[in-house]
């Protein structure tokens, strides 16, 4: 997380909170962060690699350092803060991960084609971690919301798009929140996301394609 405020908020409930802010786009920010928790002796039961970003439209026209941003931040840090924390969780046979997929994870993206085929990635890996570690006390959830109210689409550039947001980020987070307890493998926020992200997978992509890339094209 760069903006090191907001988990403030929790100590409202009572919780306490240690900020540790980090830019996961730096090559080895996972592994100076896993160290800085380890250092400071704060043992993690509970991963949620929530952090995550977009950027539309075609690939070639891409600002190059947005596509590296992308790639480091949805996969390679998510990727590396999970191998260095689950270990540890394994040893103590309890923990659980959340992976923030997305609805975009179960189909091609053409006008964000980097970001959905990041977000393929995390599902993929998500549910193959989920029935690696079955028996271990460590569970692994990959939770798949559709467009939600946040700055998602304001920073991907995006906010002109003809996909608009249809849940709040609280109840996606209730819903994730729940899955994640439950120790489900996969979940989907609402019926038409599920409508949505499982007409994507079994849809011929002849029919996908051109409708994502409608979705993700301006107003
Ligand atoms: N909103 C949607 O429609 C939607 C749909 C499906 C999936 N998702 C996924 O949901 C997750 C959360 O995104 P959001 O919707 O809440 O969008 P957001 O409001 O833009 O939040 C992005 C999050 O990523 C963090 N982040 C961004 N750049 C970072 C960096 N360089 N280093 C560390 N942390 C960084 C931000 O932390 P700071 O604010 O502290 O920088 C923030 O917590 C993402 O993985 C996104 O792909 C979103």
């Amino acid at each position: 997380m760069t903006n090191p405020t907001r988990p403030l908020a929790l100590e409202a409930y009572g919780a306490s909170s240690v900020v540790i802010a980090a830019d996961l786009a730096k090559p080895g920010a996972a592994a100076e962060l896993a160290g800085t928790l380890d250092s400071r002796g704060l043992r993690i039961d509970v991963l949620v690699n929530n952090a995550g970003l977009g950027g539309v439209g075609r690939f070639d026209q891409m600002d190059p350092q947005r596509v590296s941003d992308m790639l480091m931040i949805n996969i390679v840090a998510l990727t590396e803060l999970t191998r260095l924390l689950v270990p540890g969780m394994a040893s103590r046979r309890r923990g659980r991960v959340l992976l923030v997929a997305s609805t975009a994870s179960f189909q091609p993206g053409p006008r964000m084609a980097v970001y959905f085929a990041t977000k393929a990635y995390v599902l993929s890996l998500g549910e193959a971690l989920a029935y690696e570690l079955r028996g271990t006390g460590v569970t692994v959830t990959t939770l798949c919301p559709g467009a939600t109210a946040t700055n998602f689409f304001k920073a991907a550039g995006a906010n002109d798009i003809a996909l608009r947001p249809a849940m709040s980020a609280a109840a996606v987070a209730r819903i994730g929140y729940r899955a994640l307890t439950a120790g489900r493998r996969v979940v989907i926020t609402g019926t038409l996301n599920r409508i949505l992200a499982l007409g994507g997978r079994y849809a011929p992509h002849s029919l996908t394609l051109p409708a994502t890339a409608a979705l993700m094209s301006r107003r």
